[in-house]
């Protein structure tokens, strides 16, 4: 294992199709990369050939997002299916870690922006494998249910575009994120206020992924930030271009303002982009 690059090993994990399989390579590469800085001896970034699409479980079923259906979070089948989403969201996110690696390798990034990555992985894998204790604490498990089709669109249209994969997937997309994740964790708090032990446990695990989340879309302002510097180009107007571009539809507020701006997204890098409101 010592002898691989970081995009070989990037590319490991997006070829391996379970779950808990994939998380546990990404988070033995992320130590294994962070020991090796820690020691002055750094991995050498490479270059691989990533697959355009990252293997897969053969649950969960995926399907078109208007036909995954709907469940009242206020029953325990509701609050199964709102952490099977989060879950499905969360492998997804490993994938695009290790895909933004292993994908822009001739981009002659600075090794930071890799530790960047590297570290949003691994927790990203964290986050996959908490939400899979929960479900396994309420009798369910990632793959018992339908899931949504698409997940991976954003990086098949943004293939060829560092820039463009900044400012759709963490500004976007993770941004996102940070606006509903206060909204499920009230809904975990009140099931866990009537007692329920496995809603408690759900409580905590989203509250690191929504203390994490922010450092993700934190490294995707930096760098997008960064790479407009090297361009010669203006952050905002280019945001608004590519997201304009990529990324299908208006941004839905209310925004979180506050996780946003500590981010470092300000909003006039969003606001032009929502939908009018009434
Ligand atoms: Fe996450
Ligand atoms: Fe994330």
């Amino acid at each position: 294992m010592s002898g691989k690059s970081l995009t070989e090993r990037a590319v490991e994990v997006l070829t391996t199709a379970d779950g808990r399989e994939k998380t546990r390579i990404s988070r033995a590469h992320a130590a294994a990369w962070v020991a090796a800085r820690d020691a002055g001896t750094p991995i050498e970034v490479g270059t691989a050939r990533p697959p355009l699409r990252p293997a897969r479980p053969e649950k969960p079923d995926l399907l078109a997002p208007r036909d995954v259906p709907r469940r009242r979070p206020g029953t325990p089948a509701g609050r199964i299916a709102l952490l099977h989403a989060v879950a499905h969201i969360e492998l997804n996110a490993v994938d695009l870690h290790w895909d933004v690696i292993a994908r822009y390798g001739d981009q002659a990034m600075p090794i930071g922006f890799y530790d960047d990555w590297v570290k949003a992985a691994a927790e990203e894998s964290k986050h996959f494998n908490l939400v899979c204790d929960c479900l396994e604490a309420m009798g369910s498990h990632y793959g018992a249910l339908p899931a949504h089709a698409g997940m991976w669109r954003a990086a098949e249209d943004t293939v060829d575009d560092l820039p463009g994969r900044m400012a759709v997937v963490p500004m976007v997309l993770e941004a996102r994120g940070l606006d509903v994740t206060p909204g499920m964790i009230e809904i975990f708090r009140k099931a866990a206020a009537t007692g329920d032990a496995s809603a408690a446990q759900a409580v905590a695990a989203m509250e690191v992924i929504y203390a994490e989340e922010v450092g993700h879309v934190a490294y995707g302002s930096k760098w997008f930030n960064w790479l407009c510097g090297r361009a010669g180009l203006d952050p905002k107007d280019e945001f608004h271009r590519l997201v304009r571009h990529y990324f299908h539809g208006a941004l839905k507020p209310p925004f979180n303002e506050e996780k946003r701006a500590e981010a470092g997204l300000p909003p006039d890098f969003y606001w032009p982009l929502a939908e009018q409101r009434g």
